[in-house]
């Protein structure tokens, strides 16, 4: 068990122009710690992935491995066991002799090689699967064979780049399930990559939103998803409405803001917010929060749906409030009654609201 510090990291690839694919990264991931990196396509997930696993040297910034400085050794000095999204296992092996590849490479002894394959083999539940060919193993088989092949020389930090991108929903669910139960049980620190905001809530300890080659926020599935740090962040995890209203007062961690119909309310808001009275704040609210009534209720904002769509667990509408994006509404129980074009009632809870940063 180890922990792995990035400090300012940043990677301009040549003949890429000046924007960097990743920009002025710092991270600290725990010893034991299963820690997510995720972040629309192009953010820079995987080339960060790439500079903790050597295959990649930052332009510049340093990467620690506890106190030791690895930023310039190769992968093979590193200690690393890496999952790639394509597996890159090798088809004309078995499984055994896939998995015992880098023990192999590290000169093991045979009798040890044996032991220590089987005992990686156990641990994906695969016992007695070593002399298939890969090309006779299911996908999530094939997944589970290449997490072992990292796991059996005990590597200090298990990476994984969107390994679970090429199975189906169900074997997806059931292996992310599985990764984190052999991440816990190996006691290996992970850093794992994916662009599936539901697979990074399910599995992390704590998760780095990424856009545009930087960190927008690092937390906890929770704290991400409960106070999103930025609109981006808001949008990206889940579903969010950001609404843009204008500033009654602020206060040091709360926003008096007007909402759309005039209802003034307290927002909680971060420390640093810089907001003033007569400025514009951005705040969230997800879909579910959000209440339906009739428009004639007291307290409510009144808007005309424009949308609507059972989903069978649940009903989602889009409400039209007068000017700003339409509101999001997730419901469970809808009025069967409620139709397109008819007026209705929203409920925006106080305490569910967030400001967050443009
Ligand atoms: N070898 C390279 N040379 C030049 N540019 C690169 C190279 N590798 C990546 N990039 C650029 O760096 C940025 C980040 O790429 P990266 O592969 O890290 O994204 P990602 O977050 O993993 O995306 P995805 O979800 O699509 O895999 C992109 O704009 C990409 O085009
Ligand atoms: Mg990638």
């Amino acid at each position: 068990m180890i922990d792995v510090t990035l400090e300012s990291v940043s990677k301009r690839f040549p003949r890429a122009g000046d924007t960097a694919a990743v920009d002025d990264v710092d991270l600290r991931i725990a010893a034991g710690e299963f820690f997510t990196l995720l972040g629309p396509s192009g953010c820079g997930k995987t080339t960060t992935l790439r500079m903790v696993a050597g295959f990649y040297f930052p332009s510049s910034g340093r990467i620690r491995f506890g106190a030791e400085d690895v930023t310039n050794r190769p992968p093979n000095k590193r200690d690393t066991g890496m999952v790639f999204q394509n597996y890159a296992l090798f088809p004309h092996l078995s499984v055994a002799q896939n998995v015992a590849y880098g023990l192999k490479i590290r000169k093991v002894g045979r009798a040890d090689a044996k032991r220590r394959v089987d005992e990686a083999l156990g641990e994906v539940h695969l016992a007695g699967y070593g002399d298939r060919r890969i090309d006779q193993l299911s996908g999530g088989q094939q997944q589970r064979v290449a997490l072992a092949r990292a796991l059996v020389i005990r590597p200090r930090t298990l990476l994984l780049d969107e390994p679970l991108s090429n199975l189906d929903a169900k074997l997806r669910e059931e292996t992310r399930v599985e990764i984190r139960r052999i991440q816990k049980d190996s006691g290996t620190t992970a850093l794992y990559v994916t662009h599936d905001q539901a697979e990074a809530m399910a599995m992390s300890d704590r998760i780095a939103v990424m856009e545009s080659g930087r960190v927008r926020q690092v937390g906890t599935p929770q704290e991400i998803y409960h106070r999103p740090a930025t609109a981006f962040v808001a949008r990206f995890i889940g579903r969010s409405n950001v609404l843009s209203v204008p500033v009654v007062t602020a206060g040091p961690d709360t926003v008096t803001v007007a909402l759309p119909g005039g209802r003034e309310v307290p927002v909680a808001a971060p420390a640093d917010h810089g907001l003033h009275e007569g400025g514009t704040a951005q705040v969230s609210v997800r879909p579910e929060h959000i209440t339906l009534g009739a428009a004639t209720d007291e307290d409510a904002i009144t808007g005309r749906v424009t949308e609507l769509e059972f989903t069978g667990m649940a009903t989602n509408l889009l409400v039209d409030v007068g000017g700003g994006e339409p509101v999001q509404v997730t419901a469970i129980d809808v009025p069967a009654r409620i139709a397109v074009g008819d007026q209705v009632g929203l409920r925006l809870p106080a305490e569910r609201m967030w400001v967050v940063a443009a």
